[in-house]
């Protein structure tokens, strides 16, 4: 009998990634002959430690913080998602060699969002808080969709203005300071910012979320974020964390390495239940 393809998740740390539980109830349940597990590589030793993976017999790798644009970097090839955000956080590992880069970020983000919670995004007004490496990757799928206008605000003006000056071509979009943010709403407020890691908010006003509107926050943690708090306190009609989106994009990338789409419904809910 043949040995089961290996798969890992590199990162620094890594000691609460949710990723080998993901890919391995997504493996349970498409039947798929895989191990999948956790690795703590620090930036200094990663492109030895890909290497070694593939040639043992490594199959695939997910990537993530700090690790994404040295990803990138090692890749031959790269996805049109992965060229914009010049970031990887999926590897396809070829036993020949080869390694294939990809960015399921915002596509999970974006299969959240329209299929998993029906927030519609096409026409609607977003405002997208932070200008760092999470924003870079969920910028194309999300301007693809067609909203009315996308407004980028970041603490760090000009990160915001480099951003829009590098998707601008794919549409309406606009930077500004986060304390200097117009006096105008919002359907949905995405915070993108790494304020939640150290459960703090980023600086809003109050007037900025339009009625009806929706929040979401791509961290995730325990207890709701300070920002999905924010939201319900400003009457969002939905105020979500980025399980959904995490385990979406996994799911991206398990597709991409199998070729086989599992069920994201019942591993969300099992990780809303006990993280
Ligand atoms: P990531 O890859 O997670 O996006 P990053 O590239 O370091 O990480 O970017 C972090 C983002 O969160 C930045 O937009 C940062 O703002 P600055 O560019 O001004 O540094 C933003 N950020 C981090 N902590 C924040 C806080 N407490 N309030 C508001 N924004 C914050």
């Amino acid at each position: 009998m043949s040995r089961p393809d290996r798969y890992a998740v590199f990162g620094h740390p890594i000691g609460h990634s949710q990723s080998p539980r993901i890919h391995t109830l997504f493996a349970a349940a498409t039947r798929q002959a895989m191990t999948y597990e956790a690795k703590d590589v620090p930036p200094d030793g990663f492109d030895e430690a890909v290497r070694r993976f593939q040639a043992w017999g490594g199959r695939g790798l997910n990537i993530t913080v700090p690790l994404k644009e040295l990803a990138f970097r090692i890749a031959h090839t790269v996805s049109p998602e992965a060229a914009r955000s010049k970031a990887v956080n999926t590897l396809l590992l070829s036993s020949d060699g080869h390694i294939h880069g990809d960015n399921t970020d915002g596509r999970g983000l974006v299969r959240d969002l329209t299929l998993n919670l029906e927030i519609p995004v096409t026409g609607r007004r977003i405002l997208i808080l932070g200008a760092g490496g999470a924003t870079r990757g969920i910028l194309e799928p999300l301007l693809k969709l067609g909203p009315a206008a996308v407004t980028l605000a970041n603490r760090t003006a000009e990160k915001a203005l480099q951003l829009a000056l590098e998707f601008q071509d794919l549409g309406p979009l606009k930077a500004v300071a986060m304390e200097a943010l117009p006096q105008e709403q919002y359907d949905m407020i995405l915070n993108a910012t790494a304020a939640s890691l150290s459960g703090d908010l980023p600086p809003l006003p109050n007037h900025v979320l339009a009625k009806g509107g929706t929040c979401y926050d791509l961290a995730y943690g325990k207890e709701p974020t300070p920002f999905v708090e924010w939201g319900l306190q400003q009457g969002a009609v939905l105020s979500r964390d980025g399980i959904g989106m995490l385990v979406e994009q996994a799911a991206e990338a398990f597709f991409l390495w199998r070729g086989i789409r599992p069920e994201t419904a019942a591993v969300i809910a099992t990780l809303q239940r006990g993280l």
